[in-house]
């Protein structure tokens, strides 16, 4: 009989899987089902040469205090900041003035997004990679071979008149406290990008200041979208990942995520897992910023694991200029010894990509390298 119902669990029609972790985690799993069992060697414990090379000690990441970038120390603040995009390609951000209630009510409502019957959260399926707000499961559940332990909503956000009307209407606090969330993330995003521009050397200085500003000013009629992601406990965690790994396409991701455990990166060869801070953001730069400052600042691989206790919910911001925008390694950022080393991209070509083949890893940032 116990043989029979393994059989049975790992044997689910394939369209069961479409309807995402949250809907098979609500009918009873015990076991991973085969559809996410990831080859053994891209389990969470092994690199891709098959030896165990995750690291047991959290990372600390650098700490961005954002209120100190306002003052007096803002010059220190900067050299950390330009650190810890070339070291890490992330960092935590504190003091970052937005209100704690904004933040809690975020988690909180995407927490009850995920708890609706299923066939309330199905409304917002969609494998248009343009739609305003779509649901779906995994990487990208078209094309992906093993699925990830995940189900998300993405939320365009800008121009918010246009797409507000479209993000869910139920639970019926959604809009209104997603669209205060994205708008102070907005915020903070143009003030950290502003911050990072300085740290490139490319504001500040009178000479240059006119076209510096014409790039804040794009980023303000820049794309956003918001990926609310659902981490269910899993039964087996060590066969499979939340997330597989990626970089983020963007200029900057500013990820919130609750107390629990789950997000690692890259460092020197390792998987590290990021210890979450309360009322912190992690930011990290996309491959856009990569692009951008010719190399110099990187976006860093990462991952998400799963657990057997917690469910996890995560937020990400994702900002990038608008979405038929140049992206290209700025001019004052080339010379002879730093020649260019990035074709022009923009958020379309992105879009096409990864509609057209996998996304695995650094493909996307890897195809726009020259040489
Ligand atoms: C992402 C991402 C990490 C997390 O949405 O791109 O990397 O912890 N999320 O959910
Ligand atoms: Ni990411």
């Amino acid at each position: 009989m116990a043989v029979a119902t393994e059989t049975k669990e790992d044997d689910r029609p394939e369209s069961q899987y479409q309807k995402g972790v949250k809907h098979l985690c609500e009918n009873g799993v015990n076991k991973v089902p085969k559809k996410y069992i990831l080859p053994a060697s891209d389990r969470p414990r092994m690199n891709y040469d098959g030896k165990l090379n995750v690291r047991k000690q959290n990372l600390k990441l650098p700490v961005i205090d954002f209120s100190e970038l306002q003052g007096a120390n803002r010059p220190q603040v900067l050299k950390s900041l330009a650190n810890a995009c070339e070291q890490y390609g992330f960092f935590q951000l504190v003091n970052h003035g937005i209100p704690s209630d904004v933040i809690s009510s975020m988690i909180d409502v995407s927490t009850r997004f995920f708890e609706l019957p299923f066939e309330e959260r199905a409304k917002y399926m969609s494998s248009d990679m343009h739609a305003p707000v779509r649901y779906g499961t995994s990487f990208n559940q078209n094309k992906d071979t093993v699925f990830c332990w995940r189900d998300f909503l993405k939320l365009m956000c800008h121009p918010p008149s246009d797409v507000l009307p479209h993000w869910p209407s139920s639970p019926g606090d959604l809009r209104k406290l997603a669209a205060t969330y994205s708008k102070e993330t907005k915020n903070l995003f143009l003030m950290v990008m502003e911050a990072i521009l300085e740290s490139l050397g490319l504001v500040g200085t009178t000479e240059n200041k006119t076209k510096e500003e014409d790039i804040l000013k794009d980023f303000q009629d820049g794309s956003q979208l918001m990926v609310v992601n659902c981490y269910p406990p899993c039964p087996e965690p060590n066969l499979t990942l939340g997330m597989p790994p990626h970089s983020d396409y963007g200029f900057l991701t500013l990820l919130l995520q609750d107390e629990v455990e789950g997000l690692q990166i890259q460092f020197q060869e390792k998987w590290v897992t990021v210890q979450p801070i309360a009322n912190s953001f992690v930011v990290n730069v996309g491959d856009h910023l990569e692009i951008f400052s010719n190399g110099k600042y990187k976006s860093v691989l990462h991952r998400v694991s799963v657990n057997s206790k917690k469910s996890r919910t995560s937020v990400a911001s994702l900002h990038t200029l608008p979405f038929k925008c140049t992206v290209r390694p700025s001019p004052k950022l080339i010379d002879e010894e730093n020649p260019r080393r990035y074709k022009d991209t923009n958020f379309a070509t992105f879009l096409e990509y990864i509609s057209s083949c996998e996304p695995k890893r650094k493909n996307f940032l890897d195809s726009r390298k020259l040489g």
